[in-house]
């Protein structure tokens, strides 16, 4: 395979854009930090890099493409006209130009974007999941008799934790009717209610196509949030500095881990990487228990690529440097047979 490459970066961009536009003020934002490391790694690879965002217009990228044949697409864009839900699509219009991309094809974006859906498929081959409900919008909102407090109220295909907060948790039907009502209307989204899993919340970030890579896994603490307090990473908790100091959470590598549990974990995120047909590369969110049983929360095909965030951190733990593993991700894609 040859050396330097023809690389074209796919970004979304949340308000419409042309083929030529200057992107170097938004690069410059913390917004495109991904966009921005991804750049800089390639171009320090020796790759032949261009770039282009899509809002709501895939005549844009066509036109990119009239322009400038790539080997390969890195693919960052996971939402389309605002909607996360549409990640799969851009795919699926670059699987039927016979384009090579980097990361997830159409299916594996698909059955992970849906919650219930990937539950679904995972619950019947034996893997640990919450039971849950889906109640699509404009359905009458009632709690199956079977589900039981407390209950987690979450919009069935969104991504980073928007719609999440300290009220998804919800121990009673009236607070249970409020939340699925406020998920529907103001995130127009169904929901999928779950069972909520106490226990550690880990992170476990996999590479690969056939052959699968699991880096060491990361965990979230909660360290100030007392303990008898649901421990959920809601929107704040993920994104607002502030309240994350507030109540000391910290992105860390997992410790006291059991070595032969670290197996068991690593061998069930592969499977689940299989079952969901994800390729490229992936983050798995789990749940472990105090009695050590590893629960799927949910699978983020292409997630987060900025070198400080847990994919990234999780490569470097294995000593893969950031570019190496952009590189990695690049030489997947060339090597892939997705048709
Ligand atoms: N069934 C559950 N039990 C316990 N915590 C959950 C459950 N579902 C979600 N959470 C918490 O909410 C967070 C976000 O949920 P997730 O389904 O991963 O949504 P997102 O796609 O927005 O990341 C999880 O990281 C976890 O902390
Ligand atoms: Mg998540």
């Amino acid at each position: 395979m040859k050396k330097r490459l023809k690389v074209l970066a796919l970004f979304d961009a949340i308000a419409p854009t042309t083929v030529d536009q200057d992107l170097s003020a938004e690069l410059k934002t913390e917004d495109w930090k991904t966009e921005a490391n991804v750049l800089d790694a390639l171009r320090e690879l020796g790759h032949e890099v261009q770039h282009v965002a899509i809002f709501d217009n895939l005549d844009v990228l066509r036109q990119k493409l009239d322009t400038f044949e790539p080997d390969v697409i890195f693919n960052l864009a996971d939402q389309f006209n605002n909607n996360r839900a549409f990640d799969q699509n851009i795919v699926s219009f670059l699987e039927m130009h016979g384009l090579r991309f980097t990361g997830c094809g159409s299916t594996g974006l698909t059955l992970c974007k849906h919650k219930g859906i990937s539950k679904k498929i995972l619950g019947y081959h034996r893997i640990h999941v919450p039971d849950f409900t889906v109640i699509a919008r404009g359905k009458r909102i009632s709690r199956p008799r079977r589900l039981r407090f407390p209950i987690l109220v979450k919009p069935l295909k969104e991504e980073a934790s928007l719609g999440i907060s300290q009220a998804s948790f919800v121990s009673s039907d009236e607070q249970f009717r409020e939340r699925v009502q406020f998920i529907h209307e103001k995130y127009d989204n169904d929901v999928i209610a779950e069972e909520y899993i106490e226990g550690r919340e880990l992170y476990v970030s996999v590479m690969g196509n056939h052959r699968l890579q699991v880096f060491p896994i990361r965990e979230l603490v909660f360290k100030e949030v007392p303990p008898d307090e649901p421990k959920i990473a809601t929107y704040k908790a993920k994104w607002d500095e502030e309240y994350r100091k507030r109540w000391g959470l910290q992105n860390q590598f997992a410790e006291n881990l059991d070595p032969a549990l670290v197996r068991q974990i690593e061998q069930t995120c592969k499977r689940i990487y299989r079952l969901l047909t994800i390729d490229g590369y992936a983050r798995l969110d789990l749940r472990l228990t105090a009695d050590n049983k590893v629960y799927f929360i949910e699978a983020n095909p292409n997630p987060i690529l900025a070198a400080d965030e847990d994919f990234a951190q999780s490569a470097l733990k294995a000593n893969i440097t950031y570019p190496q593993l952009i590189n990695q991700i690049v030489r997947l894609a060339m090597t892939s047979s997705r048709d």
